[in-house]
């Protein structure tokens, strides 16, 4: 048998033994549907707090249950460790390791190269490797291909095998999950598709295989680049109704009762998370070298980075008509995660929001129910969210809802509070005129 058909026999039988480098919101609930298809998962992260924890049966991700983590721990089919050396015995790898921007703005490779070097130090024939992380096209093929194959002198597509999949989990997602939503796989040659499909099939309901690592990086750009042009029209959609006198929620709910051609995206304080302000950012970068400007993600960008100013300046303004100044006003903010009901704070807006509204004289304070404690590193404060909810609404100048967490009782915050700035329309269900509250 040639060293492609002896993998895909091993990873049908299940015999093949998978690696997973970087077990946060992405690598472990993927390390976690291997594992319960009856794959062997050795989980690989140099963080030996989530190592320590995985391996005491415990899940640090909300999406991931303790229950499974443990089931698998205790029934040998996940183990974890931050000894790269275990990828030696090792036949498929995953890498799943971060992949944010650079305080100008530019990707910052670095966690894709220094997982790609660790794994290189123990690349053998019949592996195959999958990249997940999202990155721009063409990292697949200039990136790993060197370091894994050609500096080792393994000859792709027949010793080894190198493909790209890009994740797609949506964090707090219920219906749609890692096992059930299609994933999109392209190698860096048919055999490297082939071996790779072979392998995700196994523990996924659906793949679907496209010609061209290229091709699979590119697809995970589009879905991620269609979100942020969207909201980006829809923030910007937010302004002009506020110009015109115009209720946009209204706007959106009679747009979206049309039953084709059109998606409801809804407006906000700005975007968040690891993926939708980042990863456009990677596609408009690496075209800059094709002398090509990306004017669709330069022109969203901007708007909706725009955004935690824009909602700064609607607070300003409702507490001018209460005769108030921002300066020296109480102001609760609402939420600091990026989107509802998940303990996630990455790029969310919140952290603007906080940063404008303290730079204004603003006396700050915030609430969340699963951000105990937000950092914003660039200015270098540290605050704590308050406890006591009812009795700061009631105490604060301004309350700004900046996340729609589903926990939060509205209608007790609309009949505490003295004025709301909803981004959001978290209020909707309480009513619509409500001589206290302002929507974005
Ligand atoms: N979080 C999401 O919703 C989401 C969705 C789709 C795609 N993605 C993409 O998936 C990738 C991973 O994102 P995430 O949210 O899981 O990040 P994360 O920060 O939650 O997890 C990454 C993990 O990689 C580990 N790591 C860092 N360097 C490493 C190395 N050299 N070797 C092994 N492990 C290393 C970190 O310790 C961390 O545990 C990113 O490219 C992201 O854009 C994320």
């Amino acid at each position: 048998m040639t060293t492609k058909e002896t993998l895909i026999k091993k990873l049908r039988d299940k015999t093949a033994r998978i690696g997973i480098l970087g077990l946060g919101y992405v690598g472990l609930p993927l390390a976690v549907v291997f594992g319960e298809a009856g794959f062997k998962v050795t989980g690989v992260d140099p963080d030996s707090r989530k190592v320590d924890s995985l391996n005491k049966g415990v899940s640090y991700i909300p999406d991931v249950k303790t229950e499974s983590i443990d089931k698998l721990v205790k029934s040998g089919l996940l183990t974890s460790t931050t000894d790269f050396s275990v990828l030696k015995d090792l036949d498929a790898v995953s890498i799943c390791v971060p992949t944010p921007l650079r305080q100008t703005g530019d990707p910052d490779m670095s966690f894709i190269v220094s997982a790609t070097d660790e794994l290189a130090k123990y690349m053998h024939k019949g592996m195959v490797v999958v990249l997940e992380s999202t990155t721009y096209p063409g990292t697949t093929r200039e990136v790993l291909l060197p370091k894994l194959g050609v500096e080792r002198a393994l000859t792709v597509g027949e010793d080894w095998f190198l493909a790209f999949s890009p994740e797609r989990v949506d964090p707090g997602r219920e219906d749609w999950t890692t096992i059930n939503t299609p994933k999109v796989m392209g190698g860096i040659t048919d055999a490297c598709s082939e071996v790779a499909t072979a392998w995700y099939e196994g523990a996924i309901q659906s793949v679907h295989s496209v010609s061209s690592a290229e091709a699979a990086e590119m697809a995970k750009l589009l879905e991620n680049t269609f979100r942020m042009i969207n909201i980006g029209l829809v923030n910007e959609l937010a302004i002009m109704c506020e110009r015109l006198g115009v209720d946009v929620w209204e706007v959106i709910d009679a747009a979206a009762t049309k039953p084709f051609g059109f998606m409801k995206f809804t407006p906000g304080p700005g975007l968040g998370g690891h993926c939708i302000p980042i990863d456009p950012l990677y596609l408009s970068w690496k075209m800059k070298s094709f002398h090509y400007n990306a004017r669709f993600i330069e022109l969203a960008s901007e708007i909706n980075t725009n955004m935690p100013r824009y909602v700064v300046n609607r607070v300003m303004e409702g507490l001018n008509d209460r005769a108030k100044a921002l300066h020296g006003s109480k102001v609760l903010v609402l939420g600091a995660a990026y989107k509802p009901d998940i303990d996630d704070v990455r790029e969310s807006p919140a952290l603007d929001v906080i940063a404008l509204l303290r730079r204004k004289g603003a006396i700050v304070e915030y609430h969340d129910p699963y951000i105990p404690h937000i950092h914003h590193e660039a200015e270098g404060w540290q605050m704590e969210s308050i406890t006591d909810l009812m009795p700061a609404v009631k105490d604060a100048d301004a309350v700004v809802i900046v996340t729609n967490h589903k926990v939060y009782d509205y209608q007790a915050i609309v009949e505490s509070a003295k004025f709301i700035f909803d981004s959001r329309n978290a209020t909707r269900a309480v009513g619509k005129n409500l001589e206290n509250v302002v929507r974005l």
